[in-house]
């Protein structure tokens, strides 16, 4: 019997997630894995998946192409949309601190059926974050070892094809397959299925290192913003957003269009939450990891968009390295090394976090039986889901060694507004319908918080282009064969009614 509405029992969940400050420190609970996470380890988490590719990368695109000194505002407006999100998850997970995210929290809300599609989604946001993310990482790391004299191999340093979302073209690059971007994702995996509490010590030492060399260029470069680099050509009285038509080419409209680009930089607070089930304290815990992390990070972003774009001209920050480029301008040439360093170690953690979050949405899946069981088997020693895992890692090793990054990034960007779109209205339905559930932590203002949430992702959404929209609903269409092949007979849900029904 197929069960699409079907909703899992909060009461439930909690006790399957056996969570309390009652429980032992570093205790193993019910289902296996370890709780050994601290708030400051799930603050670090939440940074450590979220500063990569997009500020590193993507803020001289969109200050470029989009906003000009206005990218300040753009991140301003990117972190109002995700911090609605923020709060409506902060609630999710202290109420419901189960390792699977927004597929657990619509699993009680929404039934079974928007949970499988939500968890479906979730690789778009989680793998496929990842896959693009090796990618750049690749990129760099080619560079770094170009300027220590090793060179990689052009036809190891790439994927074979090359695919230009602006004119909607392939071409072949020559090369055969991306090895740095496949040895990097064999690596974290390995880590990941070692422990918890490697992969996250690893992690804090790494996000520990990418935000003092961010404060440092910050303070190092602070001294030299001027005003006169607000002025280019198409800019001649230099506006702080520049002048344009409504075509998301400056003026407001290029503010909003490069909220939705930067979007991408933002990513990954919400991974903390699937990590809720080895957390030592989650109610208490989730919030602080989730909005800590956000804020951090806006702090970090808006600063460094600001500075960036008042220590060199805008129109020139249209390159792979933009950081890179400001610092050449003001001409302290130590700082290059550091910040490459940066960018290396700190696309190594966002990768590493986003398999994590890949990883335990996937157990949770096969824990309840959406995905084969076998799946969710934790590892004696380890105490980790070591069979999704190695899986997730094989799957995205793979993908990151032959997809171009011109494919992937904004089908990331779509899959995750989704989710976030989805926990704002979960959060909506749990208030309606079991208002008297013990809420650790509670939305503020959940009625104008949470539909906000929901319209400012939906339009963020609205502003992708249509071919990330129509890859997005084939991605989702192939999900729902899957489910009705699968997992509406086989779910755990399904079972117990299937049960229910042959005893009455
Ligand atoms: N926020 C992550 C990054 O920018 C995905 O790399």
């Amino acid at each position: 019997m197929a069960t699409p509405w079907a909703r899992k029992s909060i009461a439930a969940l909690q006790k399957e997630a056996a969570v309390g400050p009652s429980e032992p420190r570093g205790e193993t609970h019910a289902l296996g894995l370890r709780r050994s996470l601290s708030a400051f380890d799930l603050v670090l988490l939440g940074v450590g998946a979220i500063i990569g590719a997009g500020i590193f990368i993507l803020t001289g695109h969109a200050a470029a192409t989009n906003a000009g000194p206005a990218i300040t505002l753009s991140f301003v407006l990117g972190a109002v949309a995700c911090g609605l999100a923020g709060l409506c998850y902060a609630e999710m997970a202290s109420t419901v601190p189960v390792a699977g995210s927004a597929y657990t929290y619509a699993y009680a809300t929404m039934g079974e059926l928007v949970a499988w599609a939500i968890g479906w989604d979730l690789v778009l946001e989680y793998a496929l974050g990842a896959t693009a993310v090796a990618i750049g990482w690749s990129g760099y790391a080619v560079g770094f070892l170009n300027g220590l004299g090793i060179t990689v191999p052009a036809a190891f340093a790439g994927a074979p094809l090359d695919y230009d979302p602006a004119l909607r073209s392939w071409s072949a690059t020559g090369a055969v397959l991306n090895l740095p971007a496949m040895l990097v994702v064999t690596a974290i995996t390995a880590l990941l299925v070692i422990g918890i509490h490697q992969s996250a010590r690893i992690n804090n030492v790494i996000v520990v290192i990418k935000v003092a060399i961010v404060l440092i260029f910050i303070a190092v470069a602070a001294p030299y913003l001027s005003t006169a680099n607000w002025v280019t050509p198409a800019n001649p009285a230099g506006f702080f957003i520049p002048p344009g038509a409504d075509t998301g080419q400056f003026g407001w409209s290029g503010v909003l269009r490069g909220a939705a680009v930067v979007f991408f930089a933002y990513i990954g607070f919400d991974a903390v939450s699937t990590a809720a089930q080895e957390a030592r304290n989650p109610q208490r815990d989730m919030p602080i990891g989730v909005l800590g992390s956000l804020a951090v990070c806006t702090f970090l972003y808006v600063a460094v968009g600001f500075v960036l774009t008042g220590i060199v001209p805008y129109d020139q920050l249209e390159v792979p390295d933009p950081i890179a480029v400001g610092i050449t301008a003001i001409g302290i040439r130590w700082l290059t090394v550091l910040i490459e360093l940066a960018v290396v170690s700190g696309l190594t953690s966002v990768i590493l976090v986003l398999l994590l979050g890949q990883s335990r949405v996937f157990y949770s899946m096969a824990h309840d039986r959406l995905l084969p069981p076998r799946a969710a088997a934790v590892h004696p020693k380890f105490r980790t889901p070591y069979l999704v895992t190695i899986g997730t890692g094989a799957v995205v090793a793979l993908l990151a060694g032959l997809l171009p990054i011109g494919l992937v990034g904004e089908l990331v960007s779509i899959g995750t507004l989704f989710a976030f779109t989805v926990v704002c209205l979960g959060v909506l339905v749990l208030r309606r319908r079991q208002p008297e559930l013990v809420r650790p932590f509670r939305t503020p203002a959940v009625y104008l918080v949470a539909p906000a949430g929901i319209v400012a992702n939906l339009l963020l959404m609205a502003g992708l282009p249509l071919d990330t929209w129509i890859r997005f609903l084939v991605w989702m269409a192939i999900g729902f064969v899957i489910y009705a092949l699968y997992g509406a007979r086989r779910s755990r849900v399904a079972q117990q009614a299937r049960a229910a029904s042959a005893a009455s």
